[in-house]
């Protein structure tokens, strides 16, 4: 076997083969042997147990061997993992990957490679970390229509978000805490702009419906614009702030969307705290399910690509990648609900002028857009603030069709007494 990458989850899975390769060898049914270890770097400082590690001379090198029969790509990005795994196929070799950029956007390209040299691809670290949920897709849940997946599916934003709801933290103090940890991205700006969550939605998506569906297809916010005042006006109106990736199967099409959510507090995916991930699965036999573990970090997500080894060795990988037949060749994208099908109740947060009639030409526009008012927070700001100056006006609506709030809030947005862009969040139950 040989493995590309000894950064985060290179690192984690060189040491739990170093660890435990009795069990490794006997759950494989065969002995496994970590051959090569190709790096960018060979000077960076390593832990001590992979010091005596053999470097390879390249990449290339490892994936032309042809004593290696098993590749393990943990190099990250898609231009160099790219073409190395396609290598490693056109050479023969099965191929266990943690990268769910590279199978989001050429996961096509990828499989039809797979195919063509009747190799297995395998990819459980690729979603959730530690969590089994690929397998769970793919295979135990396979009698089943799946017909929604509400899903937490970065670490690293559900970190900063338990961090700032909990402790006050700022910002940029828990995203630095993150990085230390071992939990973000070597660029932290996919983590937070929802990139890292829309590519593992896009792989969950091909495993449940059988549809691929480019990340770019889907509507995408990240946490990295959140303020933290609505985390505060959420938790007072009962809910905490997550970034959720969501698909759900109606009669209208697919709804696919990735976007900081209220979650009702007490509900299983508003108590998912720190790293951990979770997915709720529904499907017609199955009911419902929620997968939680650790999402991200070095042995979490190196547990999940040692399983695919195993399974690669094992024999079951290949079997799966030759039934399953993840992203066919010219499947026909999804058909995606409109946003006139679309229903959800809103967070509507509003930068308004503290003067007579705001609120009511607001109700006004919102009525007239068939949406109702659940609930609304304005704090007093006391009779000696300025007359108009701008205070910040909540509104939690009952459910609404999305076409009818981008319009309304397009034309609050004009409004004169409107001091700033609405904030709007979907909220689920
Ligand atoms: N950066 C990712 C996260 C790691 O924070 O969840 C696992 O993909």
């Amino acid at each position: 076997m040989g493995l590309l990458g000894l950064g985060t989850v290179g690192g984690g899975v060189a040491r739990l083969l170093r660890e435990h390769p009795d069990r490794i060898d006997r759950r494989a049914g065969r002995p496994i042997e970590l051959a090569a270890v190709a790096v960018r770097d060979r000077g960076r400082p390593r832990a001590q147990e992979l010091k005596d590690i053999r470097f390879a001379d390249t990449a290339e090198s490892v994936v032309n061997d042809p004593s290696i029969d098993v590749i393990i790509e943990t190099i990250g990005g898609v231009t160099d993992a790219r073409r190395l795994v396609l290598a490693a196929l056109a050479n023969g070799k099965h191929v266990a990957t943690a990268n769910k950029a590279l199978l989001a956007e050429h996961g096509a390209e990828i499989f039809a490679q797979a195919r063509r040299f009747d190799r297995a691809v395998a990819f459980e670290g690729s979603v959730g970390g530690g969590i089994p949920i690929v397998q769970a897709l793919g295979v135990s849940l396979a009698a089943n229509q799946i017909q929604s997946l509400a899903a937490i599916l970065n670490g690293t934003c559900n970190y900063i978000l338990t961090r700032m709801t909990g402790d006050g933290m700022a910002y940029a103090h828990a995203l630095a805490e993150a990085q230390r940890l071992g939990y973000a991205e070597a660029d932290p700006t996919l983590d937070v702009d929802g990139t890292d969550t829309v590519h593992k939605l896009a792989i969950l998506v091909q495993l449940a419906f059988e549809t691929s569906v480019a990340p770019g297809a889907i509507p995408t916010r990240g946490i990295d614009a959140l303020d933290v005042a609505d985390i505060t006006y959420a938790g007072e109106l009962g809910h905490a702030v997550k970034l959720l990736a969501l698909a759900r199967l109606s009669d209208a099409g697919l709804e696919l969307r990735v976007g900081p959510t209220l979650v009702k507090h007490g509900t299983p995916l508003a108590e998912v705290r720190g790293p951990y991930n979770a997915v709720r699965v529904v499907g017609d036999a199955l009911g419902d399910a929620l997968f939680q573990g650790r999402g991200a970090g070095a042995m979490p997500t190196a547990s999940a690509v040692v399983g695919d080894l195993i399974d690669i060795a094992a024999g079951r990988a290949l079997a799966t990648s030759r039934i399953r037949a993840y992203w066919p060749a010219n499947a026909p994208p999804p058909v995606l609900a409109p946003p006139s099908q679309i229903k959800s109740r809103y967070y509507l947060r509003f930068t308004i002028a503290d003067q007579p009639g705001v609120l009511a030409r607001i109700a006004h526009i919102l009525g007239d857009h068939g949406i109702s008012i659940a609930s609304v927070i304005q704090h007093d700001s006391g009779d000696d603030a300025p007359e108009a100056s701008p205070v910040p006006l909540v509104i939690m609506t009952h459910l609404a069709i999305q076409a009818g709030v981008d319009s309304a809030l397009a034309l609050i947005n004009r409004l004169d007494v409107v001091h700033a862009p609405s904030v709007c969040m979907r909220v689920e139950e």
